[in-house]
């Protein structure tokens, strides 16, 4: 039997360059590869664990659809669907639930900072935030997972949950783990971190267009363009992981050259970096636009993807079930 993949991102908002180079590049290489079988969904059920805007949250999940599907998910490939559609998720979250303590899912980072982010929002959802996650990856008994390095502690009580399954009741989960993209660390262009959506000045849009791919990378920090060591952190080691990222090993070496040498010119890496940027985004533009006129063929694709999750998923569950003597 194939290997499965499962991934999937929260229903927040639009991609960024840095969740289509940690994230969605991942799940493109899997999907293509057919040594897998991958099943790619919208976590929209996981967009409630923190407040929203519920019409803000009906038209985030319809645009990231679009985003997978620009970017080149296919779904004559992969089983591109919504989280919400598969309600199996849920009612297995809530089996899972039962092995998992409270202390374990309150020491969790992620939950650590949304708590300090919304302190008026600390609910059961947002306890359970990991275990839905588990489940919406073991009810598939995927055992790959395409996600960015943050979500690793969410792996590991996954890879919990499957032991302690399997050792209680006889059920069979495998341990899940993470699948790592070379792009999956997508610096800031600020300066200092990651790339993130909440801090202004440090990331491109996949909507970008060249011009405001320029303008946001005029603003990223340089310096005099040579020295005898390179830097190891900050705007410039930024710029040539991004000049990695985009142009590949070699034009970073010749610019690692040039700074240690007869410096570098930073306006034109940029003019050369805006380019490749660009190259890569546009055709993911143009696919976009041509999918927000396929509304009919968009529904078709999230009715056949959920049929498809749904078969596997409920399979899943009643084994489940009968291991727990719920059936
Ligand atoms: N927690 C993930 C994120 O914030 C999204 C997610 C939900 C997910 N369920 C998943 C990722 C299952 C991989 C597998 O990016």
């Amino acid at each position: 039997m194939k290997k499965r993949v499962l991934s999937g991102m929260r229903a927040s908002g639009r991609l960024h360059l840095g969740n289509y180079l940690g994230g969605a590049k991942g799940m493109l290489e899997l999907q293509n590869n057919p040594a897998y079988e991958a099943l790619y969904m919208v976590a929209d059920v996981h967009g409630i664990t923190a407040p929203y805007d519920v019409k803000q949250l009906q038209e985030n999940k319809r645009g990231m659809l679009l985003d997978y599907l620009s970017v080149g998910l296919d779904p004559e490939k992969s089983i591109v669907f919504m989280q919400s559609d598969v309600p199996e998720h849920l009612e297995l979250a809530f089996y899972f639930s039962s092995v998992v303590s409270m202390y374990r899912v309150q020491h969790l980072p992620t939950f650590k900072d949304e708590v300090k982010k919304h302190p008026d929002n600390v609910t059961m959802a947002l306890l359970g935030y990991p275990v839905l996650m588990a489940s919406d990856i073991l009810i598939y008994n995927a055992s790959l997972v395409p996600v960015g390095i943050d979500q690793e502690p969410h792996l590991e009580v996954a890879r919990e949950i499957a032991r302690k399954m399997n050792d209680t009741y006889g059920t069979k989960f495998p341990e899940p783990v993470r699948f790592a993209t070379k792009g999956e660390y997508v610096p800031s262009l600020a300066g200092e971190g990651k790339m993130s959506k909440s801090v202004e000045g440090s990331y491109i849009n996949l909507t970008d267009d060249l011009k405001t791919i320029q303008k946001r990378l005029a603003g990223a920090p340089t310096d005099s363009g040579k020295g005898e060591k390179l830097p190891t952190s900050g705007g410039v080691f930024n710029l040539l992981k991004f000049v990695e990222l985009f142009e590949g090993m070699d034009a970073r070496k010749k610019y690692e050259q040039a700074y240690r040498g007869q410096g570098i010119a930073y306006g034109e890496l940029k003019e050369n970096l805006a380019n490749a940027i660009y190259r890569e985004l546009k055709p993911i533009q143009e696919k976009r636009k041509e999918l927000e006129h396929k509304t009919t063929y968009v529904s078709d694709v999230i009715k056949s993807g959920a049929e498809k999750a749904r078969k596997i998923a409920s399979e899943t569950i009643l084994e489940v079930k009968e291991k727990m003597g719920l059936s």
